[in-house]
């Protein structure tokens, strides 16, 4: 049976930051409340060019680099995403065609925060059973464009990036080795979008009363947020046979360094086996494990050979882990220039419209003469 490695990686962050400073400008609230409650500093956010399908584009090819994929033979994209760019097509799909993956399947996975480990799991059980030799795993977010800019309990938390995973098939051990996938629906009015969905279709009225917002009760996703961590993460491990003396590094899913802080003293734990990095990004959904993930490996803090737990928990309610077996990219031969297969797939998608338009002429021509 196969193994699926983790070959390739990258992250992609818009430029613009929104610090601390700047959200008290605009909501009641302060530096010192949001950095002692949260732990964040400060985030990115998208500008108007950007979408969740570019951020997820880029940080896609980025990992594909690594890999030395080319995306002609890429062979499933799952795009985990809580803000896709439409409720359809999937978010998958525009990112397929920008990048020229042509012989991919492409859909959507959304399971909110925790939408990359179970996009991780599907895509390594995939691998592993033979059905697919390689996945590109996305996880992506333009959050800022679903917060209410005048809500305190939820605007500050929030930012915008994207993080990607190349997973291949390899008959040496290594790579995601277990998986835990939780959900409890029973919590699903605690962290939602209510409107824009069949239960609240877009009208005037819900958009006057704000339903195409986030809506959160930040006290109890905290307390099911620490309650789930710590169990999950030992979850993994026991599914692994690993100890937890064996896992080199956590990397949980940062919305809030107090959450990171209560897993730690779950599992007894020092906090330098965490990695960190919600000061610079905020929550960014799904993307916030891939992001912490490509950051800890440029810092050091997690190396070939060493295990690893990603860990995350959001809306649904839904949690899950997987333990791997970090390997590293492997990849030999030359360099892939992604820049070409794009340009070439803008040219192909556009030859393809075209076509589509002169069959329908000549198909409406047809059908109209017939009757
Ligand atoms: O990916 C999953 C996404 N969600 C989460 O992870 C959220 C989990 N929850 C949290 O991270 C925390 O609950 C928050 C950061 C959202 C809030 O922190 P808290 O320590 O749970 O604060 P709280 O909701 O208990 O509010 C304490 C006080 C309240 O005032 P009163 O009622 O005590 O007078 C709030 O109105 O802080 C007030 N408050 C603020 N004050 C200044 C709430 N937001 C702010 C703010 N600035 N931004």
């Amino acid at each position: 049976m196969p193994y699926a490695h983790i070959t390739g990686w990258g992250m992609s962050v818009p430029e613009k930051v929104l610090t601390n400073d700047d959200l008290a400008q605009m909501v009641e609230t302060s530096d010192k409340w949001i950095r002692e409650r949260t732990g964040i500093r400060e985030r990115h956010i998208a500008d108007k060019h950007q979408t969740t399908g570019s951020l997820a584009t880029e940080a896609a090819a980025n990992a594909l680099r690594m890999a030395k994929l080319p995306p002609t033979e890429v062979e499933l994209i799952i795009v985990a995403t809580s803000s896709p760019e439409y409720i359809f097509p999937s978010t998958a799909s525009l990112v397929q065609d920008r990048l020229g993956a042509e012989n991919a399947g492409a859909f959507d996975l959304s399971a909110a925060c925790t939408g990359f480990i179970f996009a991780l799991n599907m895509a390594s059980q995939a691998i592993r059973s033979g059905a697919n030799k390689n996945a590109l795993v996305i996880g992506s977010e333009t959050l800022s464009r679903l917060v209410d800019w005048t809500d305190r309990n939820t605007c500050i938390l929030f930012g915008d990036g994207a993080g990607a995973f190349v997973l291949q098939a390899d008959e040496e051990p290594g790579g995601v080795i277990s998986a835990v996938m939780r959900s409890d629906g029973s919590g699903g009015d605690l962290l939602s979008i209510p409107g824009g969905g069949s239960a609240h279709p877009a009208t005037s009225q819900t958009v006057l009363d704000g339903l195409h917002f986030i809506r959160m009760n930040g006290r109890e996703v905290f307390r099911f947020a620490t309650r789930v961590m710590a169990s999950a993460t030992k979850e993994a491990i026991d599914k692994a046979d690993l100890k937890l003396e064996d896992i080199q590094l956590i990397v949980p899913h940062q919305a809030n360094l107090r959450i990171i802080e209560a897993a730690a003293r779950g599992l007894k734990l020092p906090m330098e086996r965490f990695m960190v990095n919600v000061d610079k990004y905020g929550n960014t959904s799904t993307a916030s494990i891939p992001i912490a993930v490509c950051e800890a490996v440029a810092q050091g803090q997690l190396q070939r050979g060493d295990n690893t737990v990603m860990v995350g928990f959001g809306a649904g309610l839904t949690w899950g882990s997987v333990a791997v077996q970090w390997t590293g990219p492997f990849a030999e031969g030359e360099p892939i220039r992604i820049r070409r297969y794009a340009r070439i797939a803008r040219f192909r998608s556009w030859l393809r419209r075209l076509w589509r338009h002169i069959e329908g002429l000549l198909w409406g021509r047809g059908r109209g003469s017939s009757a």
